[in-house]
């Protein structure tokens, strides 16, 4: 659209049943940013939390008392502060290990999840080259050995694969999606004795859908592969063991679960990290450096490569403190509330077609559709005009449009903050978008 319309007054069918609302966490106080308004002075609905949540008052204070009393560069300082700072950042990786079930060496900090999902397919590619020595041989590629991903990944979880099938001469096999958008299991034995690596998210942040991960963990290791999990909307939204789910690796970020942005997990079973080759190379993750060659750190901090970014990760650790304050299942009950809200509520607006599963069955709060006929940057448009903020596009995962018959669509997506007044307040401005633009087919 060329100008900005001014949204109309719409009537619309009762909203949202009262039944099922129980115990429903109200924390939105807890998050400064979400008291602003916007748009001439509405009130911030904020349904973009897929894309990056909003952070608590107890993150901000935590970085800003990192800054004002204990900063320093981390493992390279024999001074007071330095040690504070090292200590702090050593605190938050062990609080990461216990909020995801592992040992303290198995979390490597990175800047981002896709930055962990590079870390990865970077370590299989280099020990294809030959680096690592013979432990890293078990990381190695072939012509003729398969890599397999899923049509439901955001392009993090698929490009370095498909650029490290490129350089090794792999071939590159997907999961399809079924139309409910869920991974299509009977479709595992895309999985074979020729796969070497089998990377796949466990929830989608189109569909919503939550993988079952035990299904495609038990064919990965039938066929002898490892396993790559992306958690970047699970882990801020579920409780995870990565133990306990099985798999070898798997990633998240920070930005996405109340942390800072510019920090990333990725967890590696021991074993695998010990042998895995280094990505990034450089400073505070070299033993002995001669003019010659250079030998590495042990994991975790051979993959921590130059100056940390420790603020981010202070600010982690009072974002996982907050979460835990509250409880994974808690939060996940909460959530599994404002899934079925937002499925009911769409259910209710003529001609929404819902991308990904209709209940809130193994579904996260993150609800993407389609209006036909009307463009989502118009719906977006129509809606941030009231005040509304959700994320519109193809959400960084073209393959999963293409496949459900889009090339784009609206997405909303709720968080630990979001209240059933902003799941209705969406719902009223669906309406108003439908009395805009009228229902087409
Ligand atoms: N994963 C990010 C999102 O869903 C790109 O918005």
């Amino acid at each position: 659209m060329s100008s900005r319309p001014t949204a109309t007054t719409v009537s619309w069918p009762p909203l949202l049943p009262e039944a099922a609302l129980t115990d429903l966490l109200d924390v939105s106080g807890d998050f400064p940013l979400l008291g602003r308004t916007v748009r001439g002075g509405r009130p911030l609905v904020y349904l973009d939390t897929g894309a990056t949540s909003q952070k608590p008052a107890v993150v901000l204070d935590a970085e800003r008392e990192f800054y004002t009393r204990h900063n320093a560069a981390v493992h390279r300082g024999a001074h007071q502060v330095a040690e504070e700072a090292t200590e702090a950042y050593e605190a938050a990786r062990a609080a990461v290990a216990g909020f995801v079930g592992a040992e303290v060496g198995e979390i490597v900090w990175t800047k981002n999840a896709t930055e962990a999902l590079n870390l990865v397919a970077y370590g299989f590619l280099n020990a294809s080259l030959g680096r690592g020595g013979d432990a890293a041989e078990r990381f190695r590629l072939n012509e003729g050995d398969e890599i397999v991903v899923t049509e439901l990944e955001h392009h993090a979880n698929l490009v370095p694969w498909q650029e490290l099938a490129a350089k090794t001469g792999a071939a590159l096999r997907w999961i399809p999606v079924t139309v409910e958008g869920r991974l299509d299991l009977q479709q595992l034995d895309v999985i074979t004795e020729r796969t070497k690596v089998v990377a796949f998210t466990h929830a989608s942040n189109v569909t919503g859908a939550i993988t079952d991960v035990p299904a495609v963990v038990a064919k990965a290791r039938e066929a002898g592969a490892y396993t790559v999990l992306d958690a970047c909307q699970s882990a801020a939204h579920l409780p995870v063991d990565f133990p306990a789910l099985g798999v070898d690796f798997a990633v998240f970020s920070g930005h996405k679960m109340l942390a800072p942005t510019g920090v990333g997990v990725l967890y590696g079973r021991g074993e695998l990290l010990e042998a895995l080759p280094p990505f990034l190379t450089g400073g505070s993750m070299v033993e002995l450096v001669t003019m010659e060659k250079t030998t590495f750190m042990p994991a975790p901090l051979r993959f921590e490569a130059g100056t940390q970014m420790v603020s981010q990760t202070v600010g982690f650790h009072a974002a996982l403190d907050y979460l835990s304050s509250i409880g994974m299942d808690r939060m996940a009950a909460h959530e599994d509330q404002l899934t079925q809200l937002m499925l009911d509520g769409l259910a209710e607006v003529p001609g929404v077609r819902v991308l990904g599963p209709e209940t809130a069955e193994n579904r996260l709060a993150v609800v993407a559709f389609d209006l036909p006929g009307v463009h989502p940057h118009d719906v977006g448009q129509v809606l941030d005009d009231q005040g509304i903020a959700v994320r519109v596009g193809h959400h960084c995962a073209q393959p999963v449009h293409r496949a459900l018959g889009v090339h784009a669509s609206t997405r909303a997506s709720a968080g630990v903050y979001t209240t059933a007044e902003d799941i209705e307040a969406f719902v009223r401005g669906l309406h108003t978008v439908i009395g805009f633009f009228g229902v087409r087919s």
